[in-house]
């Protein structure tokens, strides 16, 4: 029986599929291209997938009836058609959990960055340019007092929410039904016109999509900042370039839509954007322990029983 996971994963948690006697296809490049894909899924039973895999009813089809498991390498399942795998009697599995602390921690770095123009900071410095201690240089915005409103309240919003109140800042969110939290729950159009910050952590589904459109980013108070680290799709691009040069303070995005965002693409010429590659879970220990989680997924439906982490 063989198993496809599409990129190398952190950590050993691969070798307890081989000691099951399972054949184990690990993809060693950067990319998996389609075409790649649909071969080498063809007769896999299990499928590991990465975000960046698009696994539809053709790669479905392509693996063929014996395809029992898509334990994803991630909390987000946006790049799976469930509909597709419930119709196969497929299961899919996913990360949650492990990767909330992680996840938070890098939403709180790019706002430390965008706020205090860390990144400008460090080029001012590197590029020659710091020849004086100057009462007006760089100036940032001051996280204490600040508003900080989260899209999508879910593990990493209110991960998120914990650590922006150790820097004082005060708390609302909106999610589509309200939390036993301690913070407002508000419409979304009142908690953009509330937020200085405005955090996205909500799934993308077709609601979702381009959840912050050009209206909802100008509705956004002038002067704020726009995270995002759940997916870049939540997002009109186009409309962020243009809100970004002159109504918005800046922007920090570890997501983007496209995504990988192309060299060349105007987001890069804005100082007032900080953009990472899709590194929200890129701690060690935690992409070890979803490797971990994909595979206790992955054993556990080939051995007849229910996953741990079950999303169809
Ligand atoms: C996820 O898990 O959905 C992240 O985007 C990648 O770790």
């Amino acid at each position: 029986m063989r198993v496809l996971v599409t990129r190398t994963l952190p950590g050993n948690a691969l070798d307890r599929l081989r000691e099951r006697g399972l054949e184990v296809e690990v993809h060693q490049g950067l990319f998996l291209p389609r075409e790649e894909l649909l071969r080498k899924v063809q007769g896999v039973v299990g499928l590991i997938p990465t975000v960046e895999d698009r696994v539809d009813a053709e790669v479905m089809d392509r693996a063929g009836p014996g395809l029992r498991v898509i334990a994803c390498y991630s909390v987000g399942v946006d790049h799976v058609d469930l509909e597709a795998a419930k119709a196969r009697g497929i299961r899919v599995t996913h990360t949650p959990g492990v990767l909330t602390e992680a996840t938070a921690d890098l939403t709180l770095a790019l706002l430390l960055a965008v706020a205090r123009r860390l990144v400008e900071g460090v080029e001012h410095a590197r590029e020659g340019r710091w020849q004086a201690w100057h009462p007006e240089l760089l100036l940032g915005l001051d996280l204490g007092g600040l508003t900080l409103g989260i899209v999508g309240m879910g593990r990493i919003g209110q991960a998120v929410a914990q650590r922006a109140q150790a820097f004082g800042m005060r708390v609302v969110y909106h999610s589509r039904t309200p939390k036993p939290l301690p913070y407002p729950h508000l419409a979304l159009e009142a908690l953009l016109a509330q937020a200085d910050v405005v955090s996205l952590h909500a799934p993308l589904t077709p609601e979702t999509h381009r959840l912050m459109n050009r209206e909802r980013l100008f509705a956004m108070k002038p002067g704020g900042i726009l995270l995002n680290t759940a997916r870049g799709g939540l997002v009109d691009t186009e409309a962020l370039v243009e809100a970004l040069e002159g109504h918005l303070f800046g922007a920090g995005l570890d997501v983007t839509d496209p995504e990988p965002l192309p060299p060349g693409h105007p987001l890069y010429a804005l100082k007032n954007a900080v953009i990472t590659p899709h590194l929200g879970s890129a701690g060690r220990r935690t992409r070890e322990r979803m490797a971990a989680m994909a595979v206790d997924n992955l054993l556990a439906v080939l051995e007849g029983q229910e996953p741990p982490n079950p999303v169809v």
